[in-house]
């Protein structure tokens, strides 16, 4: 864990060690592997600010962005990051590719790990399909998302958007409110924001609660007014309807009246407290688009902003680590 690499290049900074070929999941994660990540990432911010955003840490390197769901943030922040540290990004079509022609996803990875990545970014519908892609290939693989299990580097951004505001994690009340049975950002921000020592309260409807989610070490919350109550962070998620079989709600109109985000029920929380959301956003569903908009409230960009830098970080890490174990 304590190992250090110099980067290759110009770059004189020395580079803690990941201790893992793959980023599947925040479960299980040391709090040092997550403060070096978000340490990487830090230093990437200013960088991405400049106009010459470009080295060359991955120079040589391949990265294939591999998508069998859509995502807008994700998928470009990915090939942005890779881009901007100078490795080549393939972003595969799965809709114009031989899946279509009933190829199977152990037989895509095969496929695509004989051509020699170094990176398989993979978001997958179903949870558990990118940790069976893992064990498939020969090279590094970071989820991008797999059904309702992990989404890790939204957490990790999560987590950066919240250190660079508050400076720390350690402490902080953080309410995550919303579908939380459907949500991998919640379950990857709760083992994250635990292993960081942060209070996590969720906040939900019963519908959209999942069972025994109080073993996972959080406050469990039937109305905004509680979980929000002296909050710092107030994370709102999107009702994930794509994964919903049957109805959650009884109208759109009742779960904003009493789970959707306004200035109103933010009065419980802290007067400083800060709003987050994954994306994408249901404007007037999960949140309030006049709050969803107040810079002095909305960190929703921010997140954006930062997940590149985040991205960024993880591309490099994994890379170096096999570039220090060959
Ligand atoms: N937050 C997130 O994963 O967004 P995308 O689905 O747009 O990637």
């Amino acid at each position: 864990m304590n190992a250090e690499i110099p980067l290759p290049g110009s770059d004189s900074r020395a580079l803690p060690v990941f201790p893992h070929r793959d980023l599947l999941g925040i479960e299980g994660l040391p709090r040092q592997a997550i403060t070096s990540i978000l340490d990487r990432a830090d230093t990437y911010v200013a960088q991405n600010r400049k106009p010459d955003k470009k080295t060359a840490v991955l120079r040589g390197r391949t990265v294939i962005n591999l998508f069998f769901e859509n995502s807008t943030r994700t998928r470009t922040s990915f090939e942005l990051a890779g881009k901007r540290l100078g490795g080549d990004v393939i972003n595969m079509s799965v809709s114009a590719s031989s899946v279509k022609k009933g190829e199977t996803l152990i037989d895509t990875a095969l496929t695509l790990s004989a051509m020699h990545p170094d990176v398989l970014v993979v978001r997958h519908p179903d949870s558990g399909a990118v940790s069976l892609l893992a064990q498939k290939v020969n090279c590094a693989v970071i989820n991008a998302g797999d059904g309702a299990h992990e989404h890790p580097t939204q957490a990790l951004l999560d987590a950066l958007t919240i250190r660079r505001r508050r400076g720390h994690l350690e402490g902080l009340i953080v309410a995550i409110c919303g579908d939380i049975l459907h949500s991998r950002v919640a379950r990857s921000n709760i083992h994250l924001l635990n292993a960081m020592g942060a209070r996590v309260r969720v906040v939900a409807p019963a519908t959209l609660m999942p069972v025994e989610i109080e073993r996972l070490g959080v406050e469990v919350h039937a109305t905004m007014a509680g979980g929000l109550k002296d909050a710092d962070i107030v994370m709102m998620l999107r009702l994930q309807t794509e994964r919903m079989s049957g109805r959650y709600i009884p109208s759109i109109r009742e779960y904003f009246h009493f789970f959707g985000l306004d200035y109103e029920k933010l009065r419980a929380a802290k007067p400083d407290a800060l709003i987050m959301h994954p994306g994408p956003m249901n404007r007037g569903i999960e949140i309030d688009s006049q709050l969803a908009d107040d810079i002095h409230r909305s960190m929703i960009l921010e997140q954006v902003e930062l997940g590149v830098a985040i991205r960024m970080a993880c591309l490099e890490l994994l890379t170096q680590r096999a570039r220090a174990t060959i």
